[in-house]
């Protein structure tokens, strides 16, 4: 059993990884400002779950949150996400990713925590020069959100190199499945085939994206987590798979006969003002070598889950 602060514990990611650390019996304090979480996101979670209301650009508050419930290990999931937010708000993003992390770092040094999982992003490669997009992949984001990751995985290094304060980048695709917050693919593919209502994107379609279902990616952050002691501070945790949006608008048609989806060709737009880079799969072979990272979901697996929890939710 240990002690785990999990930031941004309200939110998507968050949230899903505070449910398994207490089933299994950890004591967890989930730390939110609630920007985006819902503490409805923790409810009926047991006794070992602590929800504070806190912010990681406020370092006396946190320090006092690691000071007084003798935390072990973080998660550092809290952020401003996405690169759509972090062109309407760039300073903000950058200042609460960035300054979020560096109070996190400072925590640890004071308090001397173990370890820190740092949830990052594939945004940090920016356009991928090859592919599979392995982790000495050259980094090179194209918005202040994966600047904000860069910026984050670089000061771990420093905390490391000078403090040895051990701090694990987990660098993740874009993620799908059950309360997934923003309006964006899949969630919008699968709410309009499920309310009988058309879609059609109008562009989008030829962009291979590694997506990569919620389950995988807690079970990888967990195992970094647990590792007894790490070779390597980045990890790629993703399917391992690079399929187009054209394809997962097809699989999702197959899964909810009768759904009038479509979607036309060419790059994907985050929005009118930002075109995606190429991208495509993440290497994952250094985590399923270090860490036994073995993804059960690939896209089929895990759009036909994400469709049955909404089934099962939202009759
Ligand atoms: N979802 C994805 O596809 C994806 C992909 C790669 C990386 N990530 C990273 O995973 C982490 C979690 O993302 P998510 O998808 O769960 O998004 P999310 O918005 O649901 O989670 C972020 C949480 O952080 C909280 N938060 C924001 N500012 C805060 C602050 N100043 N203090 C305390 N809490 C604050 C929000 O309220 C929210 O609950 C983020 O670091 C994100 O960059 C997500």
């Amino acid at each position: 059993m240990a002690r785990v602060l999990v930031t941004g514990g309200a939110g998507f990611l968050g949230a899903a990884i505070v449910k398994r650390l207490a089933e299994r019996g950890d004591e967890v304090i989930a730390l939110d400002n609630f920007q985006a979480g819902d503490p409805a996101n923790l409810r009926g979670l047991g006794s070992n779950v602590v929800l504070i209301s806190g912010d990681v650009t406020d370092l006396s508050g946190l320090l006092n949150v690691i000071r007084q419930h003798d935390v072990k290990r973080i998660v550092h999931a809290a952020a401003i996400v996405s690169v759509v937010s972090s062109l309407s708000a760039p300073s903000h993003v950058t200042r609460v990713n960035i300054e979020g992390t560096l109070n996190v770092l400072e925590a640890m040094r004071l308090f001397n925590v173990e370890r820190a999982v740092h949830i990052s992003s594939e945004e940090t490669y920016g356009a991928f020069r090859y592919e599979p997009a392995d982790e000495e992949h050259p980094v090179a984001p194209t918005a202040p959100y994966g600047i904000s990751k860069v910026a984050s995985e670089q000061l771990g290094r420093f905390y490391r190199r000078v403090y040895k304060t051990d701090f694990i980048n987990a660098r993740l695709s874009w993620v799908y499945g059950p309360g997934f917050p923003r309006q964006r693919i899949p969630r919008t593919l699968i709410e309009a085939a499920l309310a009988g209502r058309p879609l059609h994107l109008p562009r989008g379609g030829d962009a291979r994206i590694d997506h990569t279902y919620l389950d995988d990616c807690v079970e990888g952050i967990l195992l970094a987590l647990d590792h007894a002691s790490h070779p390597f501070d980045v990890y790629n945790l993703a399917s391992g798979e690079g399929r187009t949006i054209a394809e997962m608008v097809a699989l999702v048609k197959e899964l909810i006969p009768g759904a009038d989806l479509s979607v036309g060709p060419g790059p994907y737009w985050y929005d009118d003002r930002l075109i995606a880079p190429p991208k495509g799969a993440l290497d994952i072979t250094r985590a399923r070598t270090v860490l036994d990272y073995q993804p059960k979901y690939d896209l089929r697996r895990g759009l036909a889950a994400y469709i049955e929890w909404y089934c099962r939710s939202q009759p």
